[in-house]
């Protein structure tokens, strides 16, 4: 976090001494496209960049398919970041430099890469027509694509990454079927934090599946796929029950009821001691959820660039599309006792639902007792 943090640092002291000098020291806003203007003029072409995905890829700027899978492409370029393998020699580093993009014939032969080749294609014409670069290109279109989506925060957007010069090796996305520490260990590498992951996981709240079961595909993680809320960390703590589509498949975990999806990963994730607190404490949170999402999200496009050569260009993010509901909603005939709560703190999540665990506890105690 430290580089973006400075970052934003030196650039809220900027902005606080600006707005010291009289108004006509300061520098005028730069004249874009369609009377539109931006702080620098280098942000320009994100107008033009904006409008062409939000007609052609998003049709009409709406939180679709394109977006969900826009979003998934930010993670898995981002996420091709690794200090130990550079440290060992063995990769440059990589990270949110558009790798994906440039070196697609080897990244997209990943496994945990499947079904994003349409997007990388998309992307990359979008990015060839507009001169800018593959890493930036990602980002942008995921900070618009979570714009979209109703509950979606403004992440800020830094353009001015240089292009990949190595594709990222395999085995640096972490896969559905991976255990939560080896998933742990792998976002520490990259300097993202367990908290981190569970605020990135926000995203899996707009996401559906295809590739795990391919006879169910566009089955949702959620109830709710067309909204960023906190339904998502409700329902990946009721208990499974089903296989919505055809058996087991790797990486899979029983469903609370047909027509949703559940990843492994999610579940366990959800479940585990060093994450649960969090993932449990969104339920219900939804500023929270959201501004949390919002800020992982900013730190993981900045992963293995220089903030310091970036350009801010968050002003041509447009602004909200909807709010998303508060409250999660328990799906229909579930009730707070088909939830496994594993995080008994009370200071996290909803005491109602912090305290449905306690109580559990204390009924299953009593019919113990009940049956000795
Ligand atoms: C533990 C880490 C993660 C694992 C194991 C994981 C795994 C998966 C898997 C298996 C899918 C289904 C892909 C398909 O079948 O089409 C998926 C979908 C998705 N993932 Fe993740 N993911 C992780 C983290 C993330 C992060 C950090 C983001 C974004 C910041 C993200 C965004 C998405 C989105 C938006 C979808 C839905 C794509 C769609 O609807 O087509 N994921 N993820």
């Amino acid at each position: 976090m430290a580089p973006f943090l400075s970052l934003i640092s030196l650039y809220l002291a900027s902005a606080a001494a600006a707005s010291h000098l009289e108004p006509h020291h300061r520098a005028p806003p730069a004249q874009c496209s369609k009377g539109r203007t931006a702080k620098n003029s280098q942000c320009c072409v994100w107008y033009d960049v904006l409008d062409d995905i939000q007609t052609n890829l998003f049709e009409g700027g709406k939180c679709d398919d394109e977006a969900h899978d826009a979003l998934r492409l930010s993670f898995h370029d981002a996420i091709g970041y690794s200090p130990l393998l550079r440290s060992q020699g063995k990769f440059p580093g990589g990270g949110a430099d558009g790798s994906i993009i440039m070196f697609a014939d080897k990244e997209l032969l990943y496994g945990a890469n499947d079904a994003l080749d349409e997007i990388v294609d998309a992307e990359r014409k979008l990015a060839d027509r507009y001169h800018v670069s593959y890493g930036d290109i990602i980002q942008f279109i995921a900070v618009v694509s979570v714009r979209n989506c109703p509950g979606g925060p403004l992440i800020p957007f830094f353009a001015g990454r240089p292009n990949a010069t190595k594709w990222a090796p395999d085995g640096l996305v972490p896969e559905a079927f991976d255990s939560v520490t080896k998933i742990l260990n792998r976002v520490h590498d990259a300097g993202l934090t367990a908290d981190d992951l569970v605020d990135l996981l926000a995203s899996h709240s707009i996401g559906k599946q295809e590739t795990i079961d391919p006879s169910i595909p566009g089955t949702p993680f959620d109830t709710t796929p067309s909204i960023l809320d906190t339904n998502f960390f409700l329902d990946t703590l009721l208990r499974g029950m089903v296989w919505p589509g055809k058996g087991f498949h790797k990486g899979q975990v029983p469903s609370p009821f047909g027509g949703e999806f559940r990843l492994q990963s999610d579940f366990a994730i959800a479940r585990d001691q060093r994450t649960s607190c969090r993932w449990q404490g969104y339920i219900n949170q939804q500023a929270d959820m959201s501004t949390n999402f919002g800020k992982a999200m900013a730190k993981m496009a900045l992963l293995g660039q220089n903030p310091a050569r970036l350009t801010d260009c968050s002003d041509v993010i447009p602004p909200p599309t909807g709010s998303a509901p508060q409250t999660a909603k328990l799906p229909r005939g579930k009730t707070v006792l088909d939830l496994e709560l594993t995080c008994h703190n009370g200071q996290f999540g909803l005491p109602t639902l912090a305290n449905i665990g306690d109580l559990r506890k204390l009924t299953g105690y009593i019919s113990k007792l009940l049956h000795l």
